[in-house]
């Protein structure tokens, strides 16, 4: 049993976590600003409190850094670059100060600069997208995740441990009602319609995870045998899109022939794998994705039965 720390562990992707890792055996401490119903030892207040996240870090063998403003519909620039890169900051210095192993962030598929429309989106070089493309996030949130990235390699380099999971859009239940009213009509989709705490997300392929398959990859990157120093970014996705047309058909009409086809066999294969390189969580992780949620859009016009 380990005793874990995880900041946001009020949130909707928080939550998953800390029930995973409970459910494991392992003590969890909750921070965020208010309490959450898992049953955890709760931490209340800001993130960027150094006070507050010194008090929470006492004790603690890794933590699962996950408290952000999550899109950059949630809070304007400042209080994007306040909260996600001052909160990584003070969390980084605190565990570095208490002693702490292991770091694991929660950062975003945004870093690849493929997400929102905002700022400059650029289509992708090639796909598979893996961790040798240029991160071109152009966008506050997107670069708040890259700088936070940056951090946490910095502070792994001073004798931490560091993952950073490059999750994309989490398919919460909470959304599924967002993520049908797209599929129904995705260009007149303006989110939320259907009453879920954000929009349906997942950029240009629409891609998601399911909240428990992020939640065991963090379990998985808590566990990932690293040496002092190391950092290492993982991409996360499940393994079809929630997109009504194939990838490549999609990434040709919409970018005609700017993205090239790396390994074409990936999307014979599946037609609806997602840009992302998932090879590298499956070896180094042993992650792949347990849950999708294409069942959402089965009978949906455009979405063939049974997809
Ligand atoms: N939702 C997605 O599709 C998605 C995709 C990729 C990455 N992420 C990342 O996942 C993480 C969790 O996002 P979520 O979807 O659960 O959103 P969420 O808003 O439900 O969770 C964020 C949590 O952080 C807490 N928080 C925010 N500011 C804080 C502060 N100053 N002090 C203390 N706590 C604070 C909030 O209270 C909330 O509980 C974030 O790091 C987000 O960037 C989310």
């Amino acid at each position: 049993m380990s005793r874990i720390l995880v900041t946001g562990a009020a949130g909707l992707l928080g939550r998953h976590v800390v029930r995973d890792l409970t459910a494991q055996g392992h003590a969890v401490r909750g921070l965020d600003r208010r309490a959450g119903e898992e049953p955890a030892e709760w931490v209340v207040g800001d993130v960027t409190d150094p006070a507050l996240v010194a008090a929470a870090m006492a004790g603690v063998d890794a933590v699962c850094h996950i408290a952000a403003v999550p899109n950059i519909w949630s809070g304007d620039g400042q209080a994007i670059m306040r909260v996600n890169l001052l909160g990584t900051y003070t969390v980084l210095e605190a565990a570095e100060a208490a002693g702490v192993r292991r770091m694991v962030f929660c950062s975003s598929d945004s870093v690849a600069g493929y997400t929102v429309r905002e700022g400059r989106m650029l289509p992708p070089r090639y796909a598979p997208l893996d961790l040798d493309h240029p991160l071109l996030a152009t966008d506050p949130y997107a670069v708040s995740k890259v700088l936070g990235e940056g951090m946490v390699r910095a502070w792994a380099l001073r004798g931490m441990s560091a993952v950073a999971l490059r999750t994309v859009f989490v398919a919460y239940p909470e959304m599924a009602a967002e993520i049908v009213a797209r599929a129904r009509d995705p260009d007149a989709y303006r989110g939320p319609m259907a009453g879920g705490p954000s929009a349906a997300g997942g950029g240009p392929l629409h891609h998601h995870i399911d909240p428990r398959d992020v939640a065991r990859a963090f379990r998985l990157a808590l566990g990932l045998s690293m040496a002092p120093g190391d950092f290492e970014p993982f991409y996360l996705s499940a393994r079809v899109t929630l997109s009504p047309e194939p990838t490549l058909d999609r990434l040709r009409r919409l970018h005609g022939d700017a993205v090239v086809v790396r390994a074409p066999e990936v999307y014979a294969r599946e037609p609806f794998a997602p840009l992302y390189d998932l090879t590298h969580a499956e070896r180094r992780l042993g992650f792949v994705a347990e849950h999708d949620q294409r069942h959402l859009l089965a009978g949906l016009p455009g979405f063939a039965q049974g997809d």
